[in-house]
């Protein structure tokens, strides 16, 4: 039997190219090995964006349509949305009496985003009760599916661990071996930075989408940082210190080329425009067949549609199986 892998993301609508290098390229080669669920996580959106829905359905339309994009095969997956699975609900309910206070006033990753949502305007700044629940609610999603392991970004980690002390408390206090102890398995996120050498996040202006077209991509990549010491096309250049540029060569290029690139940027014989336009080639090139594909998930949402449908169906399936022997251990009426 094979092991099982459980993971998600919140809909926060068109993904980019950190998304894809760092976790669905990841996903897509766990899907051979491993019975994957992959999860569009719509409730734990709505922890911070409760009054911020109207974009809502076409965010999880647009995270799904990347994925399958991307090479997510719905044949090989189940991809599925948590509010059309509603047995996380009542597995949320279970694991809610049995987290200590402490254990998630205590986890790290909420106190950032309660410090974040105080800097920002308007009614989603004080931390409500289903705030609270966040990793409770991560921890019923992957419970439900009693996964081995799940590939997480860094920043999730510390909530992967919580689900591991909540799985075993629920087998301590209902005198069962049930439930398996998550582990994670961490996704290489950073692993492209953002166009202005930060991160790269939809809400730093700083990316590059899946779902960007060929010009699109190739004015962003103009504004790429590159060796800041360098002002004319035949100053003799640092690669090294090619903030953006030369480390986007590095993923994108081919080990010939980037040595050849190295060379004539150090001698001076390569100038950043000229550079940063064939970089764009380069990534437009390494897209253009994802991008292709999305295209027609663009113009078929019926087909995602159904996607979405019959994958959440197959999630309620596994899921109802846990949950009846949860109802049974809790010895539920
Ligand atoms: N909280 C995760 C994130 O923001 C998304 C998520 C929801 C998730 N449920 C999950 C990840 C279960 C792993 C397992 O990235
Ligand atoms: Fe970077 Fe290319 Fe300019 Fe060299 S020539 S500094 S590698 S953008």
């Amino acid at each position: 039997m094979k092991q099982r892998i459980m993971s998600g993301m919140r809909p926060t609508g068109k993904l980019h190219l950190g998304h894809y290098l760092g976790v669905i390229d990841n996903w897509v080669k766990l899907q051979d090995d491993y019975e994957c669920f992959y999860q569009v996580a719509d409730w734990h959106a709505l922890t911070t964006k409760y009054d911020k829905t109207e974009n809502l359905k076409q965010d999880v339309l647009d995270v799904v349509m990347d994925w399958l994009a991307c090479g997510i095969d719905p044949e090989k997956s189940t991809i599925y949305v948590q509010s059309l699975v509603p047995e996380t609900a009542e597995l949320h309910i279970y694991l809610s009496m049995i987290t200590p206070q402490n254990w998630v006033e205590r986890d790290p990753t909420l106190k950032d985003m309660a410090k974040i949502l105080k800097t920002k305007e308007g009614m989603g700044t004080q931390v409500n009760y289903g705030l609270m629940g966040y990793p409770v609610l991560m921890t019923a999603d992957i419970m439900l599916f009693n996964a081995d392991l799940v590939p997480v970004g860094i920043d999730q980690v510390a909530h992967v661990e919580l689900s591991r002390d909540i799985a075993r408390r629920f087998n301590n206090v209902y005198h069962t071996d049930f439930f398996k102890e998550p582990q994670p398995k961490l996704n290489n996120c950073s692993l492209i930075c953002g166009l202005d050498g930060n991160k790269m996040g939809k809400s730093f202006n700083n990316d590059i989408k899946i779902s960007d077209t060929e010009e699109v991509t190739a004015k962003k990549v103009m504004t790429a940082i590159t060796d800041r010491s360098r002002l004319r096309k035949d100053d003799l250049g640092h690669p090294d210190e090619c903030e953006v540029a030369f480390k986007y060569w590095k993923i994108f290029g081919e080990a010939k080329e980037i040595e050849t690139i190295r060379c004539e940027c150090e001698k001076g014989l390569r100038g950043c425009a000229d550079c940063k336009r064939q970089l764009a080639a380069k990534i437009n090139q390494r897209m253009a067949e994802i991008r292709e594909k999305r295209k027609y998930y663009e113009e078929h949402p019926e087909v995602v549609e159904k996607i979405i449908k019959e994958g959440s169906e197959r999630a309620r399936i596994e899921a109802q199986k846990t949950l009846n022997k949860v109802r049974e251990l809790v010895r539920m009426y």
